[in-house]
This record gives C-alpha cells, structure tokens and sequence, in this order.
C-alpha cells in the first residue's frame, strides 16, 4: 500500500493544471483530500488573508486533522521588474509566498502535536535560476525557496519534513492565467519541451512518500541548467537574453 494511503491532505490551487492532478493522483494512492482555490473545493481567493483563514479552518473541520499542506497554488505576470506595477507585485507575494507562509503556521503545530506531518511548497526552477521575463514572479519564488529551507531546518527531529517542489515548463494553463503580460514569443514556442501536469503529480507523490528535500522536474536537465548557472552564469545570462528577442513587451 503507499504511503499516501489514509493521508489526510490539504492541497491549494486544485481547480486546474498542477494541483489538479496532483489531487487526482494522491486519491488514487489512497489520500484524503480537501482543496482551496477561488473556482472548486473550499472556495476562497489566497491573496485574501480573512478568506485564507476562513477556509483553512473550513478544510481542518472537514478533515479533522491536516497530515500533508500541499502549497501550490500561484500566478504569475510577465512585466520588466523596474517598471512593474507594485499593488500587482504585492499581491503576487500574497499569493506565491505569504499564502503559503500563513497556511503553514496554521497547520504545523497540529503536525507537532502528532509528531508527524509534511509540507510541500510548490516553487519553480525560477526560483533557482531568475527568468528575466519573470523577474518578480522568480523572487516571490526563490523567497519561498528560502523559507523552505528554513523552515526543514527548523523543524528538524520533529516528524514534520518539508519538501520543495521546482517544475521547469509544465502544460497548464499557468501563462494564460497570469495577473498581466503576455509570454515573449520564443518561448511560447519551446512547448514541446514541457512536462505534463500528470508527470509532475506523479513526481510530487513520490517526494512525499520518500520525503524528499527538493522534487525537480525534469530531473536531469533541470539539474543541468541549474549547476550551468552557478558554473557558467554569464553564458545561461545570454542564454535567457536570447530567448526574450523579438518580445517588445521586455
Ligand atoms: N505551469 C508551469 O509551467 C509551472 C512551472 C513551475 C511552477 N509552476 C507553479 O505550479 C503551481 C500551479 O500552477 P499551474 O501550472 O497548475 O497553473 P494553473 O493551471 O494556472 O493553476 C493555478 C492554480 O492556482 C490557483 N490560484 C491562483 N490564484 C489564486 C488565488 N488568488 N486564490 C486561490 N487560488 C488561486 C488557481 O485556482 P483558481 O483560479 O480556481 O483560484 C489554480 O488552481 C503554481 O504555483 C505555479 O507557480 C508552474
């Protein structure tokens, strides 16, 4: 039997892409889930902090407890940071970083009490390696990369494991959803190199049941790309240029 079997989880952003196959695969392994997103499950807009308590309080009476925080919900928004709209950058934060935040405080100390419990907070390889069309969303990512790491720290000896989660391009409709912008033209292009929401469920399952500190998809070329940044950063800079030519928006 997996070990998802009888898991009581909370997963946010269920109605679409990601967290909805993510939703459809932890049930298959035998889960239990309640979601929260503003179209499906507990109904609720996470850049709201009254409605975020609300339907976290509504997802822990309709579970009873909370053995897996799944944080995935997020948006983005193409537009060059310097002169970005900062009410839009603000509630991207809300979204992407403070959401999770909030909803974690409100779950870990039930997980302390039970000794046992996981969070998994969805990032993106832009929190890795800044996309310069994504300079913003990026940040809010690579901030909650850092209170992940954080918080696995912190949280250690407790039976409360923390993983982060970096998909590279996933077909959602995540770039047509976003809060404003459009994708730069070559990159709209490079859709035959993406992975599937359903590969990237099945990967998030598996990093729950192993517990594991960083889930990247794909693996091996996202693992490429990163350490070529560290080794190489001015030639992945040019790399990253190249791709946004063409876009009169950056
Ligand atoms: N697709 C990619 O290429 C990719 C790559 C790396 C990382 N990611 C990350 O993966 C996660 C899921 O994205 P996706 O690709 O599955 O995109 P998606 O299909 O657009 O799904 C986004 C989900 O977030 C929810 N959401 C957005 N704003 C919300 C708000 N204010 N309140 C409540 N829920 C909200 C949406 O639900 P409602 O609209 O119903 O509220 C939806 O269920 C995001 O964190 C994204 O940053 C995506």
């Amino acid at each position: 039997m997996s070990k998802l079997g009888g898991q009581h989880v909370l997963i946010t952003g269920a109605s679409s892409g990601i967290g909805a196959a993510v939703s459809k695969e932890l049930e298959r392994r035998g889960a239990r889930i309640e979601s929260i997103s503003r179209r499906a499950g507990i109904r609720a807009d996470l850049a709201l902090p009254a409605e975020r308590a609300q339907a976290f309080d509504e997802a822990l009476r309709r579970l009873g407890h909370i053995d897996v925080l799944i944080n995935n919900a997020g948006a983005g928004a193409y537009a060059p940071s310097w002169r970005a709209n900062l009410d839009e950058a603000r509630l991207m934060f809300e979204i992407n970083l403070f959401a999770a935040i909030d909803l974690t405080q409100r779950a870990v100390p039930g997980m302390l009490a039970r000794k046992a419990g996981h969070i998994v907070n969805v990032a993106s390889i832009a929190s890795k390696v800044t996309l310069p069309w994504f300079t913003l969303y990026s940040a809010s990512k690579a901030a909650l990369e850092a209170f992940s790491s954080g918080l696995r720290v912190e949280l250690r000896r407790t039976g409360v494991g923390v993983t982060l989660v970096c998909p590279g391009y996933v077909k959602t409709n995540f770039q047509s959803s976003v809060l404003s912008g459009t994708v730069p033209p070559r990159l709209a292009h490079s859709k035959r190199f993406a992975s599937t929401p359903e590969r990237v469920a099945a990967a998030i399952a598996d990093g729950i049941e192993r517990r594991a500190r960083t889930v990247l998809i794909p693996g091996l070329a996202g693992w490429s790309f990163v350490a070529a940044s560290k080794l190489l950063p001015s030639l992945i800079d040019a790399r990253l240029g190249a791709m946004m030519e063409g876009d009169d928006d950056h």
